[in-house]
């Protein structure tokens, strides 16, 4: 573990962009390892995470090279064609890894033994087992559906379909990726709206899948047995972790900076319109598509925020985001509600509980009931002087990293390391743009 500790910073300045889309990374290493053929990767986050989604395909029978250049390169083995592994497949810390590889191994027949870190093995699977023994999976794991556990993949794969009791991109993927190796058509039904990574993805690697629009919702079709085509992905920066760059902007008087190539997928962007109502200055310029994913750069200025009511249906399109998004509401003037956020409870940490006791430590007002989080800004800067326990989860570091920089006193953290799943070179990039993060001397 790496202690670190952020002290008060000057303006931040400068430009710069932020590593690849996390989601997006691991759909390219497991479509890749899916498809015939070459797939190469331009632009793929070399986080800790992703790094064990390519080490889990390898061990399934599947190429994935760095070249010299940065450009990853996957040759696949065909949809049903991985391997029984000989060792156990360990994903770290990532719930989206496992959950995903859950769902491409449940048609092929094989039996497959998955673990993951103490965050990870606490994590409930019991979403994806479900659906995924429907599809003829069978599924044995600890008590609570916990890691580890043992997954004998279909014999005779059937087709689905399946309404998501929880607005959940990864069980989504994971009933599509299954879908792939059953005959006929596998159907997801979700309620609201979640990212759509993979069905562009999928399409991108000449997949059939139809999506149509119901309320606020989505019925997305996929044909099954169908044959992937290797080709060349291009992953967008990833919002979810430019997310601690723009907050920080924002709140550090008198910053201006640019972040280049950011994904600008509408279900991914809840953030900047929840920011955007609060009052910040964020300029989307140089819109573009690449690799079938909107793009822009961001043009962020430090801005005075106020408080503002965040509704539930916009949960899935900034599930990742509320942490950070807790720090800015403690700078606003006046109060900021985020409702529906159940599912915050299950990520890498309890993170309804880590925001608002690492808010209390930092002299914030916050009151949570239900799923509800409200936090009393202060339309100034918090006390801070706060040591704060990341509990394996990288947003929650990022995200006190970030009070501190703007806050009275600094703020600690005790695990740095956990910053590495999903933003490696987090505090170089923070540095550079003027913020004060260093190793805390204990
Ligand atoms: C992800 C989906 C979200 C998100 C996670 C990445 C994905 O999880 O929190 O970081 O890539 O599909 P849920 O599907 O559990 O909402």
């Amino acid at each position: 573990m790496t202690p670190l500790t952020s002290g008060t910073a000057g303006p931040l300045r400068g430009r710069i962009s932020i590593p690849g889309d996390k989601s997006i990374s691991h759909r390219a290493l497991i479509l890749g390892a899916l498809a015939i053929g070459r797939t190469r990767i331009e632009g793929l986050l070399e986080g800790e995470d992703v790094l064990r989604t390519a080490s889990a395909i390898r061990a399934l029978g599947a190429a994935a090279e760095r070249g010299k250049d940065g450009v990853w390169t996957v040759t696949g083995v065909g949809v049903g064609g991985f391997a029984e592994p000989g060792e156990v497949l360990d994903f770290g810390n990532s719930g989206t890894g496992i959950r995903l590889m859950l769902g491409a191994l449940a048609t092929t027949p094989i039996t497959t033994v998955f673990t993951g870190d103490a965050s990870l093995r606490r994590r409930p699977m019991g979403r994806v087992a479900r659906p995924l023994e429907r599809m003829g999976a069978r599924i044995l794991a600890r008590d609570g559906d916990r890691l580890p556990l043992t997954l004998q993949g279909a014999i005779d794969p059937l087709p689905i379909s399946y309404t998501l009791p929880v607005p959940s991109a990864q069980v989504k993927s994971a009933v599509l990726l299954a879908g792939l190796n059953a005959p006929g058509e596998t159907t997801v039904i979700e309620p609201l709206a979640t990212r759509d990574h993979t069905e562009r993805m999928l399409r991108h690697f000449g997949a059939t899948v139809v999506t149509a629009t119901a309320g606020g919702g989505r019925q997305i079709r996929l044909k099954g047995e169908v044959e992937l085509k290797g080709g060349d992905l291009a992953v967008p920066g990833d919002p979810s972790s430019a997310a601690f760059p723009i907050v920080a902007a924002l709140i550090l008087p008198g910053s201006e900076i640019e972040i280049t190539g950011v994904s600008m997928n509408e279900l991914r962007t809840g953030l900047l319109v929840t920011l955007g109502e609060m009052g910040a200055r964020i300029e989307r310029v140089n819109a573009r598509t690449a690799g079938g994913e909107e793009v822009a750069d961001l043009v962020v200025r430090a801005s005075a925020l106020r408080g503002v009511e965040v509704p539930a249906e916009r949960a899935p399109s900034m599930i990742d985001e509320y942490p950070v998004l807790a720090i800015a509401a403690a700078f606003a003037q006046g109060r900021t509600v985020m409702r529906g956020l159940g599912e915050l409870r299950v990520k890498e940490s309890d993170r309804l509980t880590a925001v608002a006791e690492g808010l209390a430590a930092c002299g914030v007002s916050v009151e949570i009931e239900g799923d509800t989080l409200a936090v009393e800004g202060l339309g100034g800067r918090p006390r801070g002087d706060a040591a704060i326990v990341a509990r394996l989860d990288h947003r929650i570091a990022m995200a006190f990293l970030v009070m501190g920089l703007a806050a009275e006193r600094p703020v600690s953290i005790d695990d740095g390391e956990t910053i590495n799943t999903s933003f490696p070179g987090f505090v170089r990039l923070m540095n550079g743009l003027g913020a004060s993060i260093a190793e805390a001397t204990a």
